[in-house]
């Protein structure tokens, strides 16, 4: 049995290779995407998603562009991490397969599906949380049908990657976060302090690449090639963290997850150097409002690469 997932992004390098696994993985079906801004502006976040979706099958997928501002009304994006545009600065390479889809409003599109849906759906969150927070102050009865809300973000006793404390995705929009966990739907967490233990060194995804010789294995070396960049610089690896595609194996095989906790959790709104740290409140004390969500603690590395090499390096795909 498929689970029924809708993929909310703010595609970015990681996020379209995200995408183009989600698509590909039999495990999972993708009723639509949303964007949203976060590693850049939601407009560039929407091109970027065309794009990406024009280079595989996408039949019967709805996209919906999203906020392009946290609830709070600032923006925060990464462009030394991602490229000017979002997409490792090739972009351009891949404008032809840009495809034409009908381009809706994220949160009607959100809510529309979860209404009208015969079986259950989840939401699989690669970005800030805003769309998912903004559905929720909209329509929160529809919104309490879904399964589970999976959302890579936050760091739990582990460093940030957005000033000392905080992960990009829940320091860009922490108040969502907060609208999120505390509206009763179950949810899972994907934290840095996991997404950092599957780096994809520039080594094995040329190797891969020549090896498959397919479009998307092709388009995967083409547009990681700034991200490993970056991270050669500041990380010290010529490689880089494929925090979104674990997330999707998360939702897909859950099976791949060797530990995980439930705990009451904190995210910072305030602070004025320590936005967006999440906490767990056995850190810091019986806070009365803490919500329970579960957090993904360690995983299975083997059975994520052979999935992730599978579904988008095989040599036997065009
Ligand atoms: O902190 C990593 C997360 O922030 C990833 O989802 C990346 O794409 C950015 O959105
Ligand atoms: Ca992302």
């Amino acid at each position: 049995m498929k689970r029924t997932i809708l993929l909310d992004v703010d595609t970015g390098v990681d996020d379209s290779i995200a995408i183009l696994f989600a698509l590909r993985l039999p495990q999972l079906e993708v009723k639509a995407i949303t964007t949203v801004s976060g590693n850049v502006h939601v407009d560039e976040v929407t091109e970027n998603t065309k794009v990406v979706l024009g280079l595989i099958e996408h039949k019967g997928i709805r996209l919906g562009k999203g906020a392009s501002a946290s609830l709070r009304r600032t923006r925060f994006h990464a462009p030394e991490v991602h490229g000017d545009e979002g997409l490792g600065n090739v972009r351009g390479k891949y404008i032809r397969y840009r495809t034409r889809i009908q381009t809706e409003r994220a949160v009607p599109l959100l809510i529309d599906i979860i209404k009208k849906s015969k079986t259950p759906v989840s939401i699989v969150a690669t970005g800030p949380l805003t769309n998912i927070a903004r559905a929720i102050k909209k329509d929160n009865r529809t919104m309490q049908r879904v399964k589970e809300i999976i959302s890579m973000g936050g760091s739990f006793g582990h460093r940030g990657n957005t000033g000392p404390l905080a992960e990009f995705n829940y320091y860009v929009d922490p108040d969502a976060v907060n609208v999120v966990a505390q509206a009763g739907i179950p949810l899972t967490i994907v934290p840095l302090n996991v997404t950092e233990t599957v780096p994809l060194s520039r080594k094995d995804v040329i190797a891969w690449s020549r090896k498959a010789n397919s479009g998307v294995s092709r388009f995967i070396a083409d547009v990681t090639e700034f991200y490993m960049d970056f991270h050669s610089r500041v990380e010290g690896f010529r490689g880089g963290f494929m925090h979104d595609p674990l997330t999707i194996a998360i939702a897909a095989v859950p099976s791949i997850v060797k530990k995980r906790y439930k705990k009451p959790i904190l995210i910072e709104t305030q602070g004025l150097y320590t936005s967006g740290t999440t906490l767990t409140r056995d850190a810091i004390g019986n806070e009365k409002n803490a919500p329970v969500v579960s957090v993904i603690a360690e995983i299975d590395h083997r059975r994520f690469w052979n999935l992730f090499r599978k579904a988008l390096f095989a040599t036997d795909k065009h």
